[in-house]
C-alpha cells in the first residue's frame, strides 16, 4: 500500500453525468481503491439547488451551493460536470491555481480554451483530462493523446453528435420529415427543448471536431476554423435518392491534413453505404482515424448518457489518482505544430445537387452551362419526381470532383435562372 491513503475529489455538478460519477465513486469505492492503491473519496459536491431530487444523492453534508466552499475543500482532483462556459472556466482556473488536477466533460470549454487551460495545468504541475468531452463513453481523446501518438495522422472522420445521427437515421429508415424526427428526438430526451440548434446546426460537432483535430494534428485548431453546416434543410427524398445511388447521409465532422494545409468541416455528406461510418445508426458515435503507421482504425460506442459518460470521467479520475498516489509528474499534452488552415472554398470533392426546375425544354441546357462556365464537370443528371400540375421537375445532379468555390459560383448562377429554376434544394458533398 502506498503511503498516501486517499485521494480527495470535489465534484462540480450533480446532473445527468455528475450523478453517475457520484454513484460510481460510492458504489465502486473498493474496486477503485484496489486499482489505485488508495481510497478515492468524494469530499464536496457543488450544485445550484440543494433541494433538487437527484438520480443519485451523496450524503447531504457533502452538498453545497457555495462555490468558495467547494473550491476551498481539501482535495486533489476537481471533476467539472456543470457544462457551459462560465462559471465553469473560472472554477477550473481556480482549481488549477491551487495545483489540483482537473477532469472535465466540457467540450465548449476545451474547444475554446484548451491550450491555455493545459498550459496553466502544466505550470502548476498538474494535468487537465477531458476524455468525456468528445464521444461520451467512447474512447478517442486518450487514444489520440497516447496510443496513436507515433503516427502522422492524415484524417479524422467522425459521427460525433448522437442527436443528429438519431434524426438522420429516422429520416432515412422511416422517411420521417426533419421536424417529426426532431420531435421524436426531443421526446426521448436526445435533443434539447425548446432550442435544439446546438445539435442540429452542427455547433456541438464543431466543438468536438476542434478538440479532435487539435489532438490529431498537434496544433491548436480553433472553433472558428471549423466550417459548419447543419441538417435542417434535408428532406426525406434526399435519403431516398442517396440510397438509390448507393449512399447514406450522415452529419460528418472531418479533419484532414493535405500537403497544403489542414481542413476542418462539419456538414451532412453522402457516405458510401458499404462504409463502416454509413452503418453507425441511432445515437451511436464513431470516429475513424487514419495514420501513416496504423492505417485505418475505427472507434464506436455510446456518445452520451449518464453511465457511458461516467465510464470516461472515471477513467480520467483513476489515471489522475494513480499519478497522484505514485507522485508521478503528469505528461501534459503539447501543441507543437504550426498549422496552415485551409478554408472550405479550397475543398475538392464530388457533389450531390438537388434542383427543383420548371418542367420545360431548355432548362437543362441552362444548368449545364452554369456548371461548364465554372469548370464543374457533371457526372450524371437524373430526373426525379415531376409534378405535372405545377409543371415542375426535380433533378439530382452528381458532379465529378470539383472545387467548392467553383461549385458555389455555379449554384449562384443556377439560382439566377429565374423562371427556369424554382430552387436549389440541397448541395451535399460526397465523401467517397
Ligand atoms: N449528458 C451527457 O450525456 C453528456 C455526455 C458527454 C458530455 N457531457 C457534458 O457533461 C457536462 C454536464 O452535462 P449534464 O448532462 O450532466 O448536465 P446537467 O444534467 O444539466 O447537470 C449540470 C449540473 O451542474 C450544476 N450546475 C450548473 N451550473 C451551475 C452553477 N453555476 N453553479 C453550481 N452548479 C451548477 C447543476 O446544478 P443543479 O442540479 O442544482 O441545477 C447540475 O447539477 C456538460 O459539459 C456536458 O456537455 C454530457
Amino acid at each position: 500500500m502506498a503511503e498516501r491513503e486517499s485521494v480527495g475529489i470535489v465534484l462540480l455538478g450533480l446532473g445527468v453525468v455528475g450523478s453517475g460519477v457520484a454513484r460510481a465513486l460510492t458504489e465502486r469505492a473498493e474496486t477503485y481503491a484496489d486499482r489505485v492503491g488508495a481510497r478515492i473519496e468524494l469530499r464536496k459536491v457543488l450544485v445550484r439547488d440543494a433541494t433538487r431530487e437527484r438520480a443519485f444523492a451523496p450524503a447531504r453534508s457533502l452538498i453545497t451551493t457555495d462555490p468558495a466552499e467547494a473550491l476551498g475543500a481539501d482535495c486533489d482532483i476537481v471533476v467539472e460536470v456543470m457544462g457551459g462556459e462560465d462559471p465553469a472556466r473560472e472554477y477550473i482556473q481556480e482549481s488549477l491555481r491551487r495545483g489540483r488536477w482537473v477532469v472535465t466533460a466540457n467540450k465548449e470549454l476545451m474547444a475554446k480554451y484548451g491550450p491555455e487551460l493545459l498550459a496553466q495545468a502544466t505550470a502548476g504541475g498538474a494535468d487537465i483530462l477531458f476524455e468525456a468531452s468528445v464521444g461520451g463513453g467512447m474512447p478517442i481523446v486518450s487514444p489520440l493523446r497516447r496510443d496513436l501518438s507515433a503516427n502522422q495522422i492524415t484524417s479524422v472522420r467522425a459521427i460525433i453528435n448522437g442527436t443528429t445521427n438519431y434524426i438522420l437515421t429516422q429520416m432515412s429508415r422511416e422517411g420521417a420529415a426533419f421536424g417529426d424526427a426532431l420531435r421524436q428526438a426531443q421526446d426521448l430526451g436526445y435533443a434539447e427543448k425548446p432550442d435544439p440548434s446546438r445539435d442540429v446546426e452542427g455547433f456541438d460537432a464543431a466543438y468536438k471536431l476542434a478538440i479532435l483535430s487539435s489532438l490529431a494534428f498537434h496544433g491548436h485548431v480553433r472553433v472558428d476554423d471549423v466550417y459548419r453546416e447543419g441538417i435542417t434543410h434535408l428532406i426525406p427524398r434526399d435519403f431516398r435518392y442517396a440510397a438509390e445511388l448507393g449512399y447514406a447521409i450522415k452529419l460528418l465532422a472531418i479533419g484532414r491534413r493535405d500537403s497544403d494545409g489542414i481542413g476542418v468541416r462539419v456538414h451532412p455528406a453522402l457516405v458510401p453505404s458499404d462504409e463502416l461510418l454509413a452503418n453507425v445508426d441511432g445515437v451511436l458515435n464513431a470516429v475513424q482515424v487514419e495514420g501513416d503507421l496504423i492505417g485505418r482504425v475505427l472507434f464506436q460506442g455510446a456518445g452520451a448518457g449518464s453511465m457511458p459518460t461516467t465510464s470516461a470521467i472515471m477513467a480520467d479520475v483513476l489515471e489522475a489518482s494513480r499519478s497522484i498516489v505514485l507522485g508521478n509528474r503528469p505528461s501534459p499534452w503539447r501543441y507543437t505544430a504550426d498549422m496552415a488552415m485551409k478554408t472550405i472554398s479550397a475543398l475538392t470533392t464530388r457533389y450531390y445537387i438537388r434542383v427543383e426546375v420548371t418542367d420545360r425544354p431548355g432548362v437543362l441546357a441552362g444548368i449545364a452551362r452554369a456548371f461548364g462556365d465554372n469548370s464543374v464537370s457533371i457526372a450524371s443528371v437524373i430526373q426525379k419526381e415531376t409534378d405535372d400540375e405545377a409543371q415542375t421537375a426535380e433533378l439530382v445532379i452528381i458532379t465529378h470532383a470539383a472545387r467548392e468555390a467553383d461549385v458555389q459560383r455555379s449554384i449562384s448562377q443556377i439560382e439566377g435562372l429565374k423562371g427556369e429554376v424554382r430552387q436549389v434544394g440541397a448541395v451535399l458533398r460526397v465523401e467517397d
